[in-house]
Parts: C-alpha cells; sequence; structure tokens
C-alpha cells in the first residue's frame, strides 16, 4: 500500500477554477441580460487577480498555470457541462492536439508502465524537473489486483485489454486517451498526460502496454 501523493497542484487548481464558477453561480440563474454576464466577467476577473495576487512562482510550479488554455476556459465558463456543440467543439480541438507516435509503435513495457502508474512524483515544486514524472494513475483508477490502493474518481480499468480486445485500434485509443483525455471526453478528470508534457510518448507506451499486453497484472 502506497500514499498517493501527487498532482495536489493541478488539483488545487482545478478546485480553485471550481470555487470561481461557483461564485458565479448565483447571478448565473439569470443569464440571459447582459448586465449579469458582465458581473460574471468580472468576478472571474477579480477572482483571478486574487489567484495571481496569493500564488507564488516556486521551482517549476511556475505562476503561468494559472493561465488557461481554450478548453480550460470552456469548461470553465461551462461548469465542465458544455452542451452538446460545445463539447464537440472542445473534443475536436483537442483531436488536433493529440500527436501518435510517429513509428506507429504504441506498446512498450508493461513493467515499465506499473512503475509508472503507481508514482505520483512529478511537477510539484519539491519535485526535481530532470526526474521523469509518475502517471499516478491508481490515484484514480483501479488497474491490477495487486494492488489494494486506488482512487475510484475514474473507471476501474482492471482486465481493460482483455475485455475491450488486445486490437490495434484498442491500443490508439489507449494511447491518445492518455495523451490527451479531452480529446474523447470533454472537460474530463483526466490529466492530459502528454499534451502538457507530465508523461513523455515512451512513458504513455509503457503504460499502454501495462492496460494492453495480456501478460500484464492488468489482464491477469
Ligand atoms: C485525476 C484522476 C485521473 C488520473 C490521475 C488518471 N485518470 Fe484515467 N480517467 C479519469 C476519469 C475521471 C476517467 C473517465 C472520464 C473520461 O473518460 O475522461 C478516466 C478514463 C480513463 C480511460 C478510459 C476508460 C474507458 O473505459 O474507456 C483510460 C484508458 C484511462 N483513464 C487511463 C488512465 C491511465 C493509464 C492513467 C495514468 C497514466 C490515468 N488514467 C490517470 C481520471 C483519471
Amino acid at each position: 500500500m502506497k500514499v498517493r501523493a501527487g498532482f495536489v497542484h493541478s488539483m488545487g487548481l482545478m478546485l480553485i477554477g471550481g470555487l470561481v464558477i461557483s461564485g458565479c453561480a448565483a447571478v448565473a440563474e439569470q443569464n440571459d441580460s447582459a448586465k449579469n454576464a458582465a458581473k460574471d466577467a468580472a468576478t472571474t476577473r477579480a477572482a483571478f487577480a486574487m489567484m495571481q495576487a496569493s500564488f507564488k512562482a516556486r521551482g517549476q510550479a511556475s505562476v503561468d498555470r494559472l493561465n488557461q488554455d481554450e478548453t480550460q476556459q470552456l469548461c470553465s465558463q461551462y461548469q465542465d457541462n458544455p452542451p452538446k456543440e460545445i463539447r464537440e467543439k472542445i473534443e475536436a480541438l483537442n483531436q488536433k492536439l493529440t500527436l501518435f507516435p510517429a513509428d506507429g509503435v504504441l506498446l512498450g513495457d508493461w513493467k515499465e508502465g506499473e512503475k509508472i502508474a503507481q508514482s505520483g512524483v512529478g511537477k510539484q515544486f519539491t519535485d526535481n524537473p530532470e526526474n521523469a514524472a509518475g502517471g499516478n494513475c491508481y490515484a484514480c483508477h483501479q488497474l491490477t489486483k495487486a494492488e489494494v490502493s486506488y482512487g475510484n474518481i475514474g473507471p476501474s480499468l482492471y482486465n481493460f485489454g482483455k475485455v475491450r480486445a488486445y486490437a490495434p485500434e484498442i491500443a490508439k485509443y489507449a494511447y491518445g486517451k492518455i495523451y490527451n483525455a479531452e480529446a474523447y471526453s470533454a472537460c474530463s478528470n483526466m490529466p492530459r498526460f502528454g499534451h502538457s508534457n507530465i508523461l513523455t510518448p515512451q512513458q504513455i507506451k509503457h503504460v499502454v502496454a501495462l492496460l494492453m499486453d495480456p501478460e500484464s497484472p492488468v489482464n491477469k
């Protein structure tokens, strides 16, 4: 059993994002009027200024982490529940941002993948940016029977390859999903591991092997 740490910084920002929105929720009820829209914008600006004033850059945790990209802005604006056309826009935008390995190889070594899934190290100011970050997959997913400590924000991935099929299109989906979850499910709570440079393409291949190799404990 391990204590799950990591992504505390990004999770903290997600929560703060939520607070900004709930601060706007009261006025959002009669959101039709331009007056309320202006109020919303002013509240968001004030909250952002407050965050900018209170966050201090430390090590690799620079203040530019407060800047939202278009996907994050849209998800904040729609409280992670955008209407269909915005959802499709977010997914299409992120499909374009999802890069697959040029060599076409999607599977690495599941044993390395298990280490990455177990590790919650990386991206915090106390972490050495020279060292590879972990994927912290167990923080949100069950993956193997052997590991009894896992979170359940995400679905169980136990038997992923066995149930979905050991097929190239499933490996491609797994790689793309881990690289950029927003390309498949707008406003997902899953970090965009490749897109956000948390994991390298090689690390993602190892994790895909963890999900897809018939010999992996995920499929045993
Ligand atoms: C902060 C929580 C979180 C972390 C960390 C996380 N995920 Fe997820 N993941 C989710 C959530 C929530 C979903 C379901 C929503 C969605 O599909 O985006 C999901 C969905 C998935 C799916 C799609 C499942 C399906 O049935 O199609 C895969 C595959 C996956 N995650 C793999 C991983 C791997 C591998 C890691 C580690 C590199 C990881 N996740 C880390 C939250 C997380």
